[in-house]
């Protein structure tokens, strides 16, 4: 049996559509809303410095092996697990590294949905003026009464979810290729925008220091943990999205060059996010490590404090909006491309069915910031916590790793080879040290340290 050189599902239309795409589902909510405060909380550049370490290392041979296992399986990831590992005479086991991935990434879209909808609700505010010479009080007391209002959260969440469902379902090209044809350029405009706005405002030599001062006194071991889980999140790694992009990514591409570029983009993008982000928050005497508030509160705030804030501060959420979308899709695909194989389904139909099971899913993290706040699945964690535990620091840890050492010592090394382009020794060797060997050790280093605490104490 050949292996196929086209999905059913269609290809795009280029290599620079497969970037496109791909930095789209990387740049996201991870790289807006989480790096900067992430970053902000864990000692700034130092921890800038040891997630790109992290990036380099472990994030991209781990984004290599999943384009690649896309592009040769030509399937939904369970598929082409499924097809590799035949080809392979490998275990069928691997099979259910594609079925984990399709489900962290079905649980992580649950929740992703309903926070993306905070910053819709954010754009409709900011549009108002809401904000204009607001309080800090009000600031926060705008953001508390959101999460005390299922019933806003829920008609919020259910718009980004119909917008999900109706571009995932008009397919490949017309769908995903049309969403981040419009709204990856349009995203980078207004990025640009906002950092000239940041560099203009007072706080810039301020934030500038932030994002880049090595404080090493800073660094834990917890910092490379929560550094590499902030990696695997924002490159979309780990649960087939890379792998069903993969999936429809031309012959002719060069996988390597493709992943860095796409990297490299995500890094840039989160970076300047920080960078347009800190000088605002500086120019208002605000601090920056304020956690998951820090989007929703302390930048409003800021923005309202600042000449044409409403605009800017629209900006700012239309800009995070669409990081979202377009990551979003990327969540869908590949549940929806394997039920549309295994069903001979239509796509629409499979968009709809999921997006309402993912809608109802997300239904708990609504209630997790209001009614069901305090009811414990485990420990500490409510619903929302639990899943976002789960699905992050326990499935995508695992499907990285496995999916490492799938692709460099279990696929055949003639599709290796020819997936990878590798002509020469060093290259295969290079290959095999850092996506086989340091990728998967790093992961699993990080894994261990997060399980262990769990067992022991
Ligand atoms: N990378 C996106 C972000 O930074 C989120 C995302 C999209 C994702 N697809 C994923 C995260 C797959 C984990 C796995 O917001």
């Amino acid at each position: 049996m050949a292996l196929a050189s086209e999905s059913r599902h269609g290809l795009w239309s280029g290599r620079w559509l497969f970037v496109l795409a791909a930095a789209g589902s990387a740049v996201g909510l991870g790289n807006i809303w989480k790096f900067p405060y992430i970053a902000g909380e864990n000692g700034g550049g130092a921890f800038v410095l040891i997630y790109l370490v992290c990036v380099a290392a472990v994030g991209i041979p781990i984004m290599m092996s999943e384009v690649m296992l896309g592009r040769a399986g030509r399937a939904s990831p369970i598929n082409a697990m499924r097809t590799l590992s035949a080809k392979a005479n490998a275990s069928k086991l691997w099979s259910y590294v594609g079925w984990m991935g399709v489900a962290a990434g079905f649980l992580i879209l649950s929740y992703y949905t309903v926070i993306a909808g905070w910053a819709l609700n954010y754009v409709w505010l900011t549009v108002q003026g809401a904000f204009e010479g607001i309080s800090s009080d009000s600031a926060a007391r705008v953001y508390a009464d959101l999460l005390a209002d299922p019933l806003q959260m829920i008609m919020w969440q259910t718009i980004f979810v119909a917008l999900t469902i109706w571009i995932v379902g008009k397919g490949v090209t017309k769908g995903l290729e049309m969403a981040v044809r419009i709204f990856m350029p349009v995203l980078f405009v207004l990025l640009i925008v906002l950092l000239v706005y940041g560099f203009n405002s007072s706080g810039f030599d301020q934030g500038l220091a932030f994002m880049f001062d090595l404080k090493f006194d800073a660094v834990t071991p917890q910092t490379w943990l929560i550094a590499l889980g902030q990696a695997f999140f924002t490159l979309s790694l780990a649960m087939g999205a890379m792998m069903a992009y993969g999936a429809y990514v031309p012959e002719g591409t060069n996988i390597g060059s493709t992943v860095v570029v796409i990297a490299l983009l995500d890094t840039v993008v989160a970076v300047s996010a920080g960078l347009a982000i800190f000088p605002i928050v500086f120019a208002n005497g605000l601090e920056p490590s304020q956690g998951p508030g820090l989007m929703f509160v302390t930048l409003p705030l800021a923005f309202g404090q600042l000449p044409l804030g409403a605009v800017f501060g629209t900006v700012f959420f239309v800009l995070v909006s669409f990081a979202a979308i377009t990551s979003a899709i990327s969540l869908m695909e590949p549940a929806l491309a394997y039920l549309v194989e295994e069903y001979n389904a239509k796509r629409k139909r499979v968009a709809v069915s999921l997006g309402v099971i993912c809608w109802a899913l997300g239904l708990g993290t609504v209630f997790s910031f209001n009614i069901w706040a305090e009811s414990y699945i485990v420990g500490e964690l409510n619903y929302f916590g639990f899943i976002d535990y789960v699905s992050q620091n326990i499935m995508l840890p695992l499907g990285g790793m496995f999916i490492a050492i799938f692709a460099v010592w279990v696929v055949p090394k003639d599709i290796l080879k020819k997936q990878l382009g590798l002509r020469k020794g060093w290259q295969t060797l290079l290959w095999k040290f850092v996506g086989g060997v340091v990728a998967p050790l790093g992961v699993l280093a990080v894994f261990v340290s997060i399980i262990l605490p769990l067992f022991v104490g």
